[in-house]
């Protein structure tokens, strides 16, 4: 078999892309962003696969969130810092709770480019083409801003990068340091959850000061003081893909510059496709969803194109099934993989099974339903002796209503208030933290089975 190229996924079926109109337009894009630096490093991206091993052995947990899509127009400081904000709280209750590194991955700094349901979208007998995400077209309904353009690529790598300076200037300049747990609460997040994470800072003070009246200075600790925050998206939009592939001179491996971890979508995973394809050539750890229609035997080839290595770390399932029909393909695909002897690490991604129409018309997702899919996760590997390694949320640090439920129930009615959504409904900030409380609860029965097993 020849060596890989960046190209190869021109010469396989292609779905989900826009069809270009412009060819020079578009060659002339792709040749900018060929010539501007990678957004990630490779060496980042090697020690992320090795964090992700880590979590497939149960010695660490994912936490990967953001954004369903990222948007051009609703770009700002705060939305960054608010969603940082929220993970960094997350993943302290779940350090704290389940006694287990976090490894924080945002949806974020790349995540434009979305799958559609179907190629039109059709309003009071008008049919246009679907909107598939900032960096494709617009979200206007008007026969102009659905023609695909090639230039919002630059605007999206220009976003990209501005966004990732900002987490990685959070995440290494004092923002992050453990000192500023009481800090990170967002002002709207009040009721339980923000009552018990106010006295799981204060434990987390008093160690701190217990640390320092013994000798041990906590201020001065690395470890306590940054934290490592990788960036992903779904590898949709093969164009920008190739364009920033890079060939890694240290290891004279390629890599994918646009993220640090690219995804497969449950819609785009087909075995001979471009986009398998384009994600089994590139060093990056790589996510694939896995829904009700995956097959086990797809999954199996798969598993050997996308980590004919074997490598811990390289590969994540992303299971997103649906509550309710957790218990009927998670056991199946646990076996496939077993059978395979393939080395994944799985995760749950409780939003994209259960999206539903809320009564009042908007697109939502019951926070029950998520509930109950996280709980089924857990419960299946708990069943089969397996690892469950980590959750994968649509969340933002932004006080919206697009989820119905939860503690702040938000109900049918008040989705309309602060729906901002430009694709899928999100958890807001204090659901996503009930969620991660609930995470820690299940991480840490599991540890106390672990253990009870290993006496
Ligand atoms: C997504 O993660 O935004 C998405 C479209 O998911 P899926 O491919 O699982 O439907
Ligand atoms: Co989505």
């Amino acid at each position: 078999m020849s060596e890989w190229q960046k190209t190869d996924w021109r010469n396989k079926p292609r779905v989900q892309m826009p069809e270009y109109t412009d060819a020079a337009a578009l060659a002339s894009v792709e040749g900018s962003l060929a010539a501007y630096p990678p957004l990630v490093f490779a060496g980042e991206v090697r020690k992320l696969k090795s964090q992700l091993g880590a979590a497939a052995r149960g010695e660490a947990f994912l936490l990967q969130g953001g954004d369903c899509a990222e948007s051009f127009e609703q770009f700002s400081a705060d939305g960054i810092r608010d969603t940082f904000k929220v993970m960094l709280q997350m993943a302290m209750v779940l350090t704290y709770g389940a006694k287990v590194p976090v490894v924080k991955v945002g949806r974020m700094a790349g995540q434009f480019a979305k799958p559609r349901s179907a190629n039109t979208e059709t309003i009071d007998g008008v049919e246009l083409p679907s909107y598939r995400g900032d960096i494709i077209n617009e979200l206007a309904f008007t026969p102009e801003a659905r023609i695909p353009d090639p230039k919002k690529m630059l605007q999206a790598y220009t976003q990209a990068a501005a966004t990732l300076n900002l987490l990685r200037a959070f995440s290494t300049g004092g923002y992050a340091d453990v000192h500023q747990v009481h800090a990170w609460t967002l002002g709207f997040t009040d009721g339980e959850q923000a009552a018990e994470y106010r006295e799981m800072a204060n434990r987390i003070g008093d160690t701190l000061d217990f640390m320092r009246a013994a000798g041990l200075d906590s201020t001065q600790e690395p470890n306590l003081q940054t934290v490592d925050f990788y960036t992903s998206h779904e590898s949709l939009l093969l164009e920008y893909e190739e364009a920033l592939c890079r060939l890694d001179s240290t290891s004279g491996k390629w890599l994918a510059g646009s993220g640090h971890m690219i995804w497969i979508g449950d819609r785009t995973r087909q075995p001979d496709g471009a986009h398998v394809e384009f994600a089994r050539g590139v060093q990056n750890p790589i996510g694939l969803k896995c829904g009700p229609t995956t097959k086990a035997d797809d999954l199996k080839v798969l598993m050997n194109k996308l980590n004919p290595e074997n490598e811990q770390g390289r590969l994540t399932l992303i299971a997103r099934f649906g509550a309710g029909n957790v218990g009927e393909h998670l056991p199946r695909l646990v076996k496939a993989v077993r059978e395979e002897g393939a080395e994944v690490l799985w995760t749950c991604d409780p939003m994209h099974g259960n999206t539903i129409k809320s009564a009042s018309g908007y697109k939502t997702r019951p926070f029950e339903s998520v509930l109950r899919e996280v709980r089924d996760f857990f419960g299946v590997h708990a069943a089969e002796g397996t690892v469950p390694g980590g959750v994968h949320f649509e969340m933002t640090g932004q006080d919206v209503t697009e989820c119905t439920g939860g503690v702040r129930a938000v109900s049918d009615e008040d989705l309309s208030d602060r729906y901002h959504t430009a694709c899928d409904p999100r958890l807001n900030a204090s659901q996503s933290l009930e969620l991660a409380f609930l995470v820690a609860e299940e991480l840490s029965a599991r540890r106390s089975a672990v253990q009870a097993k290993a006496v």
